[in-house]
């Protein structure tokens, strides 16, 4: 059922288990704590369909795709500077870009956006109106991608990758956790954790984890019932590090290492470092669970509509098949693979 305002609110939390079943678009983006039946679930996400991961090679499955196609801040940071951008700078630029998105009033920006082109017809300036009506394309972009369908977050796609983990009152390690959502929607799914979020930007930290909406609902399990119930930030217990993820000081202490988004921003010759950070926190049997985002058309679109908020750093985009050869080619037994409306997902235990 899909709403368009906020429902009553009872202790400050304006979403409660009798909301659960619900979908509401809210300025900046949607709260969704709709479940799934078994056709929407295949529709939702497409799981393990490889069936021998050693029987995989490369010539089978081609190279990821890398997006070349680079933010002007990160063309002008070069041609000023006279050097390459450095991946930690980088970083810093793309946290600060992703997050102004994260934030805006959509449907008044659209509305604004569509004002600024009509004033620049007036100006007869090709150069102006290119500008205002790339304007219009990201915010419209913007609107469908993260709003509407919910790509980013999606958070039934995400709890469909993430379900039927064997723990109890995990402890969940995410690395370069930026917002941290995924993290708490592990959280809400697997009760009584314990979540360590990692990442070197502290703009991460103090703006983009600090202004993650107290409202916002993720939908999980009650250990005392057995029922579904509604979480939120402040429900969770979370230490926010504020680290590079090769000096952290932990040993083999977490049953879940996760990280969203970090595998695809590393060339080959680095990926064996990167899938050993996920495998040096784990306790024995601990699951490493990754996404990365989807080489399929509409995401080569999105990351081409979108270069100046989201291309600051080397990024590939990839299948699932081409990612999990390298999770399996690193030394993981791959337990569930997937793919959701834009990202990949794999859930794997050391070998
Ligand atoms: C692509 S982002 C994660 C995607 C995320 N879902 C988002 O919305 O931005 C990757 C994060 O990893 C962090 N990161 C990259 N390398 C790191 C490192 N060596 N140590 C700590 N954090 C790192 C970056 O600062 C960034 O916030």
């Amino acid at each position: 059922m899909e709403t368009n305002s906020i429902w009553v609110s009872k202790d400050g939390k304006p979403f409660i288990e009798e909301h659960i079943g619900r979908t509401a678009l809210l300025p900046s983006h949607r709260v969704d704590l709709r479940n799934f039946t078994e056709r929407e679930y295949n529709k939702l996400v497409k799981m393990d369909r490889v069936k021998d991961w050693s029987s995989l090679s490369w010539k089978d499955v081609g190279k990821p795709l890398e997006v070349k196609k680079y933010s002007n801040d990160r063309k002008q940071y070069e041609e000023s500077y006279g050097e390459e951008m450095k991946p930690f700078t980088s970083w810093q630029y793309f946290n600060k870009a992703f997050h102004e998105w994260f934030v805006k009033d959509v449907p008044n920006e659209m509305k604004e956006q569509k004002n600024q082109f009509f004033k620049s017809l007036k100006s007869f300036n090709p150069q102006q109106i290119k500008s205002a009506l790339g304007d219009v394309a990201k915010i419209q972009l913007w609107n469908y991608a993260h709003r509407i369908q919910d790509g980013v977050w999606d958070p039934r796609g995400k709890r469909a990758l993430f379900e039927g983990l064997d723990v109890t009152n995990p402890r969940i390690l995410f690395l370069g956790a930026a917002e941290g959502y995924e993290g708490m929607q592990l959280g809400a799914m697997y009760p009584g954790a314990h979540i360590t979020m990692v990442d070197y930007d502290d703009y991460c930290r103090n703006t983009r984890f600090e202004e993650f909406p107290d409202t916002y609902p993720f939908l999980g399990e009650n250990p005392s019932t057995g029922q579904q119930k509604v979480y939120y930030k402040g429900d969770f217990i979370i230490d926010y590090i504020v680290n590079d993820i090769r000096n952290l000081p932990f040993g083999k202490e977490f049953d879940i290492v996760l990280s969203v988004g970090l595998l695809e921003h590393f060339p080959d010759g680095y990926k064996p470092e990167v899938m050993d950070w996920h495998r040096k926190f784990l306790k024995p049997g601990g699951y490493a669970i990754l996404t990365t985002p989807r080489n399929q058309l509409r995401s080569r679109l999105y990351y081409n509509v979108m270069a100046d908020v989201m291309n600051h750093t080397y990024r590939e985009l990839m299948t699932v098949e081409q990612m999990g050869l390298y999770v399996y080619e690193n030394g993981f037994d791959i337990k569930q693979h997937g793919f959701i409306k834009v990202h990949n997902g794999i859930v794997a235990q050391s070998r």
